[in-house]
């Protein structure tokens, strides 16, 4: 999918200066990792990808969807993987986590049932399809949420630090998961590793995309900047 970022600055609501600004990039590959330090701006511009945040100057088209008016059509396209899985874990038990990202889509029981059964599978939580979520791991938990976004199927999958909460056996098997995903993957990581063999990574810094290119440059950039 074509994600076009044009003229996007960006102001939250009470605060005098923009948080981005004057942001023009056009991303269309695999794996795209975004980098940068605390506060640069990188949640925001995530954000931004799927109508969580619509700029308050300039446009966010991902297929040609506007993010500000078509907001819903994009949310189903486009899957957001939060921080701290707590914020995204909605039911009582991991099963019925998984379907509710299914509801109204008009399956059956047995569709939704299938679907979810095949999801926990590939993420090796088949075992605790009935156990209360808030009971599972940290590393579990954020296979959790994963598999609730990936059982609708999205196109791009947003995420924001999702190993940031994680031990590093855990970091690692969520990013298998990612390696592994047909999916188009945008990743906002203070995790570097993570990004080898990404096809281009972003870097913010004090509010505006500052570099942006191949993995090994952009990390070098980085780490330029942060000494
Ligand atoms: N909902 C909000 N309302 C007001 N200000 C916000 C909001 N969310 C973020 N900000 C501010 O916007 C700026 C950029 O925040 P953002 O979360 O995009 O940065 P970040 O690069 O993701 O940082 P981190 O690495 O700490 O996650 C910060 O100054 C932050 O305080
Ligand atoms: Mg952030």
């Amino acid at each position: 999918m074509l994600i076009e970022i044009s003229g996007v600055s960006h102001t939250y609501a009470g605060r005098a200066q923009p948080v981005v600004r004057d942001l023009d990039v056009r991303l269309s590959e695999h794996r795209v990792g975004v980098i940068g330090a605390n506060g640069s701006g990188k949640s925001t511009f995530a954000r931004m990808l799927n109508g969580l945040v619509v700029p308050s100057e300039g446009t966010v088209s991902v297929d040609g969807l506007d993010t500000a008016r078509q907001g819903r059509e994009i949310r189903k396209r486009v899957g957001f993987c939060f921080t701290d899985p707590d914020s995204q874990i909605v039911m009582p038990t991991v099963a019925e986590d998984v379907a509710f990202g299914l509801r109204r889509r008009g399956l059956s029981k047995a569709e939704v049932a299938a679907r979810v059964d095949a999801t926990l599978r590939a993420r090796g939580l088949d075992g605790h399809a009935d156990h209360p979520a808030h009971l599972l791991s940290g590393g579990q938990k954020q296979l959790l949420a994963l598999s609730s976004i990936l059982v609708t199927e999205p196109d791009l999958l947003v995420m924001d630090e999702p190993t940031t909460l994680l031990d590093l056996r855990n970091t690692r098997r969520v990013a298998d998961v990612v390696v592994g995903l047909p999916q188009q993957v945008v990743l906002v990581t203070h995790d570097l590793d993570l990004l080898v063999g990404f096809d281009r990574v972003l870097v913010f810094d004090e509010t505006r995309l500052v570099h942006d290119g191949p993995p090994a440059a952009a990390i070098k950039h980085y780490r330029e900047l942060m000494a």
